[in-house]
This record gives C-alpha cells, sequence and structure tokens, in this order.
C-alpha cells in the first residue's frame, strides 16, 4: 500500500547512524515485500531483532480439508461452533477453526475472550473481520484498536498479539499472498482514486509504538512446510516490542466497513462494485446498507447467477439479507455458493423486491477463483437442508 507513514523517532537519513541518548546504536530492519522491490518499511529496533535463543514445533490446529463432494451449496452456521462458555478459554490466533481453504486462502472463524501469544503469519496477509466486541491489537508497528466492523488489515511477518476486550466474534481470512485495494482504484502511483468506494482517510495505522523489556519471550510463527502449513515457536532474546520508531508504506491498519460507500445504480450493480480488497485468486466485498436500484423497471435484489470462475463465500454479519430471506439464512451465516452451480434469490424474494427502495445488509463476501474444500468447523456448523432451499424440499420429500 503506498500510503506513506511515520512513527515515533527515526533518523533523517535512511540506512545511516540513529543513536539513543547514551550513544548506542539502533538495529536498521527492512521489512520488504517481493524482495526488495515492492512496499516496504523502516524498523529501528533497540535489540537485534535476529536474535533468537530456541526454536521448537509449534502444532497447529486442524487445518485438513476435504472436497465440496458431492457438489453442493452449502450454509454454515458459525454461531453454533462457539457456545458463550468456549470464549473464555480460546484466543484469536490459536482458538481459530477453519471453515474453508484452498490453495490461496483459508477462512476461520473464532470467538476469543483470552489475549493471545504473539504470533506472526509468515505465508501471507491476513483479514481479520470483527464481527462483534473490540480488541487492542499490539504489533511492531503499534497499537491499533479494533472495534466491530473493522477489517484488521496484518501484512505477511507481522509480529502481533490480540487482547479482546470482553469477548471478540473475529472471522478470519488468511492470504497466501498479500492482500490490497483493488488495482483498478490505484493511480498508476498508488493513491486511491476518486471512484474509489473509501480513501486514505479511511484507514487508520498505528498511532504510538510499544515498547516492552522482557527477555526469552515467544512468538509462535506460520510458516510454509515442504508440502503443507506448519507451525514454529521461537524464543527470542528480547522482546520483539522494541522499535521505536519506523516509516513506510507497509504497516497493520484497520478499515471499518461502514466507511465503504456504496456504488448504486438505476439497475442493479453486480459484485465488483463492492470490492474492497484483493488477493492472488481472490476478492473481498462488503455489502452494506444502501439506496437500490431506480430504474423504474428495475429488480433490485440479484439476478441467477452462475459463477462460472468461482466460489462465492458470503458472511451475513448484520441486517436482513434481502435475496435469502426465508432460506434459514441469518446473522452468523456463511453461504457457500460453489462454482457449477447457479444461484440467486429465495422463491418469492426476486417479486417482493420490486419498488424496495433500501436494503439494510451488511455481508462480507470472499470470492476465490480456485475451489474451496471444508474445513472441520465446516462440518460441525452445516445446516444441510440448505442445497434444497430453492426447490422447497429435498430427495426424501420427492
Ligand atoms: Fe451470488
Amino acid at each position: 500500500m503506498a500510503y506513506y507513514r511515520r512513527l515515533g523517532a527515526i533518523p533523517p537519513k535512511r540506512h545511516t547512524q540513529h543513536r539513543n541518548a547514551d550513544g548506542q546504536l539502533y538495529y536498521e530492519e527492512l521489512m520488504g515485500e517481493e524482495g526488495f522491490s515492492s512496499d516496504s518499511s523502516l524498523l529501528y529496533h533497540r535489540y537485534i531483532p535476529s536474535a533468537i535463543v530456541d526454536a521448537t514445533i509449534w502444532d497447529l490446529p486442524d487445518l485438513t480439508t476435504t472436497p465440496n463432494h458431492p457438489l453442493k451449496p452449502r450454509h454454515l452456521k458459525l454461531h453454533n461452533l462457539f457456545p458463550d462458555d468456549l470464549a473464555a478459554d480460546a484466543d484469536v490466533v490459536t482458538g481459530r477453526r477453519l471453515i474453508l481453504g484452498n490453495a490461496d486462502i483459508r477462512i476461520s472463524y473464532v470467538v476469543a475472550a483470552k489475549e493471545s501469544p504473539l504470533y506472526r503469519n509468515s505465508i501471507g496477509d491476513e483479514i481479520v473481520y470483527i464481527e462483534s466486541g473490540s480488541a487492542t491489537v499490539e504489533t511492531v508497528f503499534g497499537s491499533l484498536n479494533a472495534t466491530e466492523g473493522d477489517h484488521v488489515l496484518i501484512p505477511r511477518s507481522t509480529t502481533h498479539r490480540w487482547s479482546p476486550q470482553g469477548s471478540v466474534r473475529a472471522y478470519v481470512m488468511e492470504a497466501n499472498s498479500h492482500i490490497a485495494p483493488p488495482k483498478r482504484y490505484l493511480s498508476k502511483y498508488g493513491q486511491l482514486l476518486e471512484h474509489a468506494p473509501y480513501c486514505e482517510r479511511d484507514l487508520h495505522g498505528p498511532t504510538e509504538t510499544i515498547v516492552r523489556e522482557q527477555a526469552d519471550v515467544e512468538v509462535l510463527v506460520k510458516h510454509r512446510g515442504s508440502t503443507a502449513i506448519v507451525g514454529t515457536r521461537f524464543v527470542y532474546a528480547n522482546h520483539p516490542f522494541d522499535v521505536i520508531g519506523w516509516d513506510g508504506c507497509l504497516y497493520p491498519f484497520t478499515f471499518n466497513i461502514s466507511d465503504f460507500e456504496p456504488i448504486t445504480g438505476r439497475v442493479h450493480q453486480p459484485p465488483p462494485a463492492h470490492q474492497a480488497f484483493e488477493g492472488d485468486n481472490f476478492v473481498i466485498c462488503n455489502f452494506v446498507p444502501r439506496k437500490v436500484d431506480y430504474h423504474p423497471l428495475s429488480i433490485p435484489v440479484p439476478y441467477y447467477h452462475s459463477n462460472v470462475d468461482s466460489d462465492e463465500i458470503m458472511f451475513y454479519v448484520g441486517g436482513d439479507y434481502e435475496a435469502r430471506k426465508g432460506s434459514g439464512i441469518g446473522q452468523g451465516s456463511v453461504s457457500i455458493h460453489p462454482g457449477g452451480h447457479s444461484h440467486g434469490p429465495q422463491p418469492g424474494a426476486y417479486e417482493r423486491s420490486i419498488g424496495v427502495e433500501f436494503f439494510d445488509e451488511l455481508a462480507v463476501m470472499v470470492d476465490t477463483f480456485r475451489p474451496l474444500e471444508l474445513g472441520e468447523g465446516a462440518a460441525a456448523c452445516e445446516d444441510t437442508n440448505y442445497a434444497w432451499s430453492w426447490a422447497g424440499h429435498g430427495p426424501s420429500a420427492t
């Protein structure tokens, strides 16, 4: 992201001596994407950032997946995964339950009240969407406040920790790539353009650095193995939160869904109008409360559509989703509408939407261009009747 930010004490010239009041040198670290050829930041540490004293295996939670076969549209009820008493023992990092995954992205869900371990994902960027509750996210770049409706974008390899205030519901999108605003909304130099549904003012980075003094500090690292995703537990000689200043264009930030300005039209606007972010082989869209189609003969709910090239995953987080009313979809639901199946409004919704001027709906959508497989969390909370919801009955009733 080409939006420059600086925090704390940095020297006037990069790669030059930077000392504290006692004359001690700070240690400069470049965090840079695509080698040294894309966005980066320079961080100034009190201690050498490479100093580890131990490395052991961190066993990750169950990340196995099974194909969506036989192919079915599916409905998951995520709130059933975490009864209230489980949240007290879960944290946002280790408590995640995988619901969907492929070679480009993993989607998981967690309800957590406990502080997480220090953690970084060295496989790709994460966007954590806060369905409800709030948390502080401490990072090497400084602290972020995460509240309901926030997308918290944590760049690859950013060491951080989640501290919920009470309990937080988090929908976690872990990419195997970077996540950024859609290219078509960026100028050739990287500024968000006038027709983008949000701008730099809506992106909230860290506001102050965090410096901790502690020896022998554990950090969990998710990384690539030879064939699968694996974890390592490092012990650092000093606390990784020792950065006294940094600047650059790579850092974590929050973006709230309420700042997504909807793009509307006389006739139905297709999902790309709702796009907020993109990664390799997937997009993330925001469906927000909005005035709807105003052509005198318009039909405001979507037309039926075959996603020829993608799986479409909708997470319903607020309001009442007009097109699927009556299908069982509600707050906390996820619908999976895969490639190879045509989907659209619930019977009756098409006609009922004529003349409606406003949709009060809130949803986060992920469209992937490779098929998603089902994680253990999906099997644990599926409404198995959903596939037949357009017909009104399944095979047992014929
Ligand atoms: Fe759709």
